[in-house]
């Protein structure tokens, strides 16, 4: 297990790159798949997550050519594979991938890494058999592998009684292969970006309301996706520079989508100074330059249950910050972090303690007494990506600095997340 070390220095300044968002690659790595012809994906996120997604598809035989930057998939004719389909670390690679298989006429069995395992998939499996999936899975259907027979699916109206992206995306890949319309309604707005990619596969898909429609059989065709730059490794940066006295950085190309920046509207709130400039369009979705500095002091925070959805891989990084801003914060409604990854709710109330802020873990989020001070320490990331650079953050701040264990994770949405960090502090 590889360890890093952060620790205060200079302001960070100077431009940033982050990533090819991780949610709008795997999306289009999975449609790309699914449509025939060729689909060009530029920019896609080159972590972990994202080789996941396409080492799966290549394994039902579709080809691909990955050069540096450009990826090119020939996809419409699925097939059969003889071996067991491993989407890794990746829920959402898992979970849109039963979604997309639940149609095709052959036989998939999926897995994942010990953490994947421990993640659950009923919540995919029941929704889809409403369309007449045929699917089972392992510990009475709530746990991966998975197993998959395709079948002809028909239409129906399906509540997703779970405010999750990769419930969403999944029914509406299973829909778009079935017969007649589909509705697939969600108790809470969760990220978009699977409806805003449709149309330029061919396949738009009207929603009204928390409502989507999908008529079926719908026939893709390949598309040419340029994936803007990750909002949620973004997100790092513009920690980094409100707890870094004197940073100023300037990022380019980063998704605005409203499902996805709420985290650059709550650091603003605490103190953060961001500016947006050259707003644009690209492939569907909002983006625009940031540029993140840092503020006087930082304010205490408050998250609402109903605010969790468009915030939830941001949530750990929040309470990082909400440890450095004096007084009382409250995050609230959070249960989904407790199977993400890790028990990503567990995991920051260590790591927050190790360094030692004051916190107190509630089921579902954490009080927070946080201070302009910490002294720092040691924290295992428990092997996931977003609990290691949080901590890495944390490092800039806290007076002795933070050791993280497992920061090799970093690497499943983030691989260049440390060499960009030191170049901004050179
Ligand atoms: C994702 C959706 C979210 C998020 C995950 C990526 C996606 O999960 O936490 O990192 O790409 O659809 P849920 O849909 O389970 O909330």
């Amino acid at each position: 297990m590889s360890r890093a070390t952060t620790r205060p220095g200079r302001p960070l300044r100077g431009e940033a790159s982050p990533p090819g968002d991780k949610s709008i690659t795997q999306r289009a790595i999975l449609l790309g798949a699914l449509a025939s012809g060729r689909t060009r994906i530029r920019g896609g996120n080159p972590g972990g997550d994202a080789r996941a997604a396409l080492g799966l598809v290549r394994a039902l035989g579709v080809p691909a050519r990955v050069a540096p930057g450009e990826w090119v998939l020939r996809g419409g004719s699925l097939r059969e594979s003889d071996r067991i389909l491993d989407a890794r670390n990746s829920g959402t690679t898992l979970r849109l991938a039963v979604g997309l298989l639940a149609a095709q006429p052959f036989l998939s069995v999926l897995t994942g890494d010990a953490s994947l395992r421990r993640r659950p998939v009923d919540r995919v499996l029941d929704p889809l058999r409403r369309l007449g999936a045929d699917v089972a899975a392992r510990s009475g259907g709530r746990l991966p592998p998975v197993v998959v027979q395709g079948t002809r699916l028909r239409g129906a109206e399906v509540a997703t009684g779970i405010a999750s992206a990769q419930v969403k995306s999944a029914l509406l890949l299973a829909a778009l292969q079935a017969e007649g319309e589909t509705t697939v309604e969600e108790p809470a707005a969760t990220r978009d970006h699977t409806e805003r990619m449709l149309p330029l596969f061919g396949a738009p898909v009207p929603r009204e309301g928390r409502r989507i429609r999908v008529t079926g059989p719908a026939a893709l065709r390949g598309a040419e996706i340029d994936v803007p730059g990750d909002p949620s490794a973004a997100a790092f940066l513009l920690a980094a520079a409100a707890l870094v006295p004197r940073s100023d950085i300037l990022v380019r190309d980063v998704a605005t989508n409203p499902t996805r920046a709420a985290f650059f509207e709550r650091a603003a709130a605490m103190g953060a100074r961001i500016e947006r400039s050259d707003e644009r369009e690209r492939c569907g979705e909002p983006v625009a330059t940031l540029r993140f500095r840092s503020g006087d002091r930082l304010r205490p925070l408050s998250v609402l249950p109903e605010e969790t959805p468009g915030l939830i891989d941001e949530l750990p990084l929040l309470a990082v910050l909400a440890a450095f801003a004096p007084g009382e914060s409250r995050i609230a409604g959070a249960g989904e972090l407790r199977v993400k990854e890790s028990d990503r709710i567990a995991a920051v109330t260590a790591g927050l303690r190790a360094i030692g802020a004051e916190v107190e873990e509630q089921e579902d989020g954490w009080i927070i007494a946080g201070r302009a001070s910490l002294p720092g320490g040691t924290v295992d990331s428990r092997g996931d990506h977003r609990i290691a650079m949080a901590f890495l953050v944390a490092g800039l701040r806290a007076r002795n600095g933070v050791t993280v264990l497992g920061a090799e994770s970093v690497a499943i949405s983030d691989p260049d997340f440390l060499p960009r960090l030191r170049r901004l502090a050179r």
